[in-house]
């Protein structure tokens, strides 16, 4: 199964106002929006897709709060989609939208759409940092910090997180029906999971809960590197949504991350420079607690200098 990573998330919600504002202030941009939600774009094209709760062109909610209602995946060409209705069609509805993706359902409930992706080619560096004892990654007079540039952009859809009742039987339908891999698991908490044409070490991680909590935990775009996390989330900040964890760095995938709550009922992440792996990784296993979650973490505070707080904002 020849899938390549997420394409978009599809979301169900009260407040489209509130939502779209949201989306917009984190970053994203929106294509064809209006009162009934819309698509908001990572600079790739990969997307959130927001929608009003009753709207009927939805597939069904979960049976819990979650606002989450599809997860679409990216394949690389149309004979996977044909591979992956084949193969769930042999125990579970499959349909074929007008706009020529599938749409079906895993093994726990959470809808589940594939479309032939097609995301926009990016052409920007990564951040480059300049080190004693190798060649400059940043040519000489190219500044580290621009003040004047724009807010950071999200790139990319990074990764999608579930609370699951039945991680196990989750891990299994992801790995044996969708050839996703596992590359790490956290002990009684659940698996970091890649399909197999994204070499990220994650694009799904689930995590144990009981019945009533299944849905979205959190999803998240990738940065163009720590210095475009730590400023995106700084100004989300400054906006006024409130930091719920970081920023910091994690352990599993290396990526720097900085989550916030949001009005889609799950919380919201900027990630970058997250690891790459190939067939050749062997999982690790961990206890999830502090010392596995993080190799540091900091806190926002105010900007701050030796003589005192910055001066008071004027209108
Ligand atoms: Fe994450």
């Amino acid at each position: 199964m020849n899938i390549v990573g997420l394409d978009a998330l599809v979301f169900g919600v009260d407040d489209v106002a509130d939502c779209a504002r949201y989306l917009i202030d984190y970053g994203l941009t929106p294509v064809d929006t209006g009162p009934d939600g819309g698509r908001f774009e990572g600079l790739d094209g990969t997307a959130i897709l927001l929608a009003r709760r009753d709207d009927p062109s939805l597939p069904p909610p979960l049976p819990t709060a979650s606002t989450l209602r599809k997860t679409i995946y990216g394949v690389a060409e149309a004979a996977t989609l044909d591979a992956i209705a084949a193969e769930l069609g042999r125990d579970r509805a499959v349909r074929w939208l007008a706009d020529g993706s599938l749409e079906s359902v895993d093994d726990l409930g959470f809808a589940l759409g594939f479309r032939v992706s097609t995301p926009r080619p990016l052409t920007f560096a990564a951040e480059a940092a300049n080190a004693p004892g190798v060649s400059a990654q940043r040519p000489v007079n190219a500044l580290g910090v621009d003040t004047n540039a724009p807010p950071p952009k999200p790139r990319s859809l990074s990764h999608v997180v579930y609370f699951v009742p039945d991680v196990a039987k989750a891990e299994a339908f992801y790995a044996d029906r969708l050839g996703f891999v596992t590359t790490d698991r956290f002990t009684k908490v659940g698996p970091f999971m890649r399909p197999a044409g994204c070499r990220d070490h994650h694009t799904l991680f689930m995590i144990q809960t009981p019945p009533f909590l299944q849905g979205c935990e959190h999803f998240t775009f990738h940065m163009g590197g720590p210095t475009e996390v730590l400023a995106a989330g700084r100004r989300m900040v400054e906006l006024g949504y409130q930091s719920f964890w970081g920023p910091g760095r994690h352990i599993f995938g290396s990526n720097w991350f900085w989550y916030f709550n949001s009005p889609f009922g799950c919380h919201v992440e900027y990630d970058a420079d997250m690891d790459h792996h190939d067939a050749d990784w062997v999982a690790r296993e961990a206890e999830a607690n502090a010392d596995s979650s993080q190799v540091f973490l900091f806190q926002a505070r105010e900007l701050w200098f030796p003589s005192g707080p910055p001066p008071a904002k004027t209108a």
